[in-house]
C-alpha cells in the first residue's frame, strides 16, 4: 500500500517558550513545537520525503544523524537553510532497524542550537524489529530517553552563554525529553529504554539504582547480535544504546530508578501487575564480519583543545576535502586521540552517512556492546580505535567530534566519496 512504501513529514524548525520550572518560562527552540521535537518512524525500503522548514531568525540545517542517505540530504554544514526557507529533503531507508536522531548542523551555531532545543528522534523499523518479540509499545513499555544538560539563570533561562565553555558546555540541570524530574508509570514487565546523549558535551554512565543486570540490546545503528548483559552502559555525546530492564521482580508500588553517578535519570513507578513471564529473545541480529584483509588503514589524529581542537593538524574548511574514499570499499580509519601537554579529553568521534563496525581499542577486541553498528565511538585520551567504514552513497561527508563546542571550533574533516 501507499503508506508502507512512501511516507511524508514536515519538520520546522520554530522558537517557542518552554515551563521547565515554576514561573517564568524559558526560551527555547524546537522542531514543530516548543523543545525537541517529533519521532519520525520510517521502515527500510521506504521513500521517505521530509519537507523542512526554518522559521527561525537565523539559519540553521537539518542533519539526520545515523542516516546512510546521499551527501546533499544529510543537512551538514553545505546545506544552509535560511529564515523562512524550505528545503525538501528525500531519501530511501536503506538500513537496518535503529534508533537514530536529527539536530541542526549549520557552520559554528550546532551548540547553540542543539542546547535551546533543536533536536529530534528517527526510529527505523525492519522486518527483523516486526518480528522480534520485544518491548516495543511507544509510552507503555518502550521509551525514548533523549538525555541533557543544562543551566538556568535567575530568570529560568537557558545560560548558555554564562556557561560556554570551548571544550564543551555543560549544565546543572538534568533534562530528560525537556523534563526535569521524569517518571514513567508501568508494569512489572520488559521496558526497553532507548538511551539518546543528546547533551552537547556531557558522558553518562548508566546504571539501575540497586546495580541491577540490563541488557543492552542495540547500539547506535542497529540491534546487536545478542544482548549483552550489563551494570552500567557509558555514552558520550551523540551515542545511542538500547537497553531492556527487567521489572518481573518487582512489585506494584515499588520504583526502580536509572541513575548516572548519583543524579535519577528516569524513575520507572510500577503501578500495575502482569504475570507475563517476560523473556528476551536469545538472537537480535546478524551482524556480518567486516572485510578487512588487505584494506587501506587512513589516520585521523584527535589533538588539542579549547579553540585550537583539530583533526591531522587541520581545522575545519569547508572548502578543502580532507580524504578521499571509494564506494564500497571497507577502509580501516585509525583515530588516535594524541596526549597533550595542554591537556586531553574523550573526544566522540563521529561519521556521517554510515555505520561503522568498531575493529579494536588499542589493539584489542572492543567490549561487547560495541561489537555492532556504530556511528559515533568515544576515543580516550592516548587511545587509539580502529574503525571498519565502508560507505554506500556518494558525496561530501563530514566527520568530527560530537562534543558540539570541539566541532564548532572546527574539530572536523570532509571526506569524499566516489
Ligand atoms: Cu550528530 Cu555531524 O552530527
Ligand atoms: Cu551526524
Ligand atoms: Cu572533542
Amino acid at each position: 500500500s501507499e503508506s508502507e512504501t512512501e511516507i511524508t513529514y514536515t519538520v520546522t524548525a520554530q522558537a517557542g517558550e518552554t515551563a521547565f520550572l515554576e514561573g517564568e518560562k524559558t526560551q527555547t527552540l524546537g522542531y514543530n513545537g516548543s523543545y525537541l521535537g517529533p519521532v519520525l518512524v520510517v521502515q527500510e525500503g521506504q521513500q521517505v520525503h521530509i519537507k523542512t522548514e526554518n522559521q527561525l531568525s537565523e539559519a540553521t540545517s537539518f542533519h539526520w544523524h545515523g542516516l546512510k542517505l546521499p551527501s546533499d540530504m544529510d543537512g551538514g554544514p553545505h546545506h544552509p537553510v535560511g529564515p523562512d526557507e524550505t528545503m525538501q529533503v528525500d531519501f530511501t531507508v536503506k538500513q537496518e532497524a535503529a534508533t537514530l536522531w536529527f539536530h541542526p548542523h549549520a557552520l559554528g551555531t550546532t551548540a547553540e542550537q542543539v542546547y535551546a532545543g533543536l533536536a529530534g528522534l528517527i526510529f527505523v523499523e525492519d522486518d527483523n524489529s516486526d518480528q522480534l518479540d520485544l518491548p516495543k509499545d511507544y509510552g507503555v513499555n518502550d521509551f525514548p530517553l533523549i538525555v541533557q544538560d543544562r543551566t538556568f539563570d535567575a530568570d529560568n533561562q537557558f545560560d548558555y552563554a554564562g556557561t560556554y565553555s570551548p571544550d564543551g558546555t555543560y549544565g546543572d540541570t538534568l533534562l530528560v525529553n525537556g523534563t526535569i524530574n521524569p517518571y514513567v508509570e508501568v508494569k512489572n514487565e520488559l521496558i526497553r529504554l532507548r538511551l539518546v546523549n543528546g547533551s552537547n558535551a556531557r558522558n553518562y554512565t548508566f546504571r539501575l539504582q540497586d546495580g541491577a543486570v540490563f541488557q543492552q540490546i542495540a547500539s547506535d545503528g542497529g540491534f546487536l547480535e545478542a544482548p549483552v548483559a550489563l551494570t552500567s552502559v557509558t555514552l558520550t555525546p551523540g551515542e545511542r544504546a538500547e537497553i531492556v530492564v527487567d521489572l518481573s521482580g518487582y512489585a506494584k508500588g515499588d520504583t526502580v530508578k536509572l541513575m548516572d553517578g548519583n543524579a535519577t535519570v528516569l524513575a520507572l513507578k510500577v503501578t500495575e501487575e502482569t504475570d507475563v513471564q517476560p523473556a528476551l529473545p536469545e538472537i537480535l541480529n546478524e551482524i556480518p564480519e567486516s572485510a578487512t584483509d588487505g584494506a587501506a588503514v587512513q589516520q585521523f589524529t584527535l589533538s588539542g583543545m579549547s579553540f585550537m581542537v583539530n583533526i591531522n593538524g587541520n581545522q575545519f574548511d569547508m572548502n578543502r576535502i580532507d580524504t578521499l574514499q571509494n564506494l564500497n570499499e571497507t577502509v580501516i580509519w585509525e583515530v588516535h586521540n594524541a596526549q597533550d601537554m595542554m591537556g586531553s579529553m574523550a573526544h566522540p568521534f563521529h561519521i556521517h552517512g554510515v555505520q561503522f563496525q568498531v575493529l579494536s581499542r588499542d589493539g584489542a577486541e572492543p567490549p561487547e556492546n560495541e561489537q555492532g553498528w556504530k556511528d559515533t565511538v568515544a576515543v580516550y585520551p592516548g587511545e587509539t580505535v580502529r574503525l571498519a567504514v565502508t560507505f554506500s552513497e556518494k558525496g561530501t561527508f563530514m566527520y568530527h567530534c560530537h562534543i558540539l563546542e570541539h566541532e564548532d571550533n572546527g574539530m572536523m574533516g570532509q571526506v569524499s566519496v566516489q
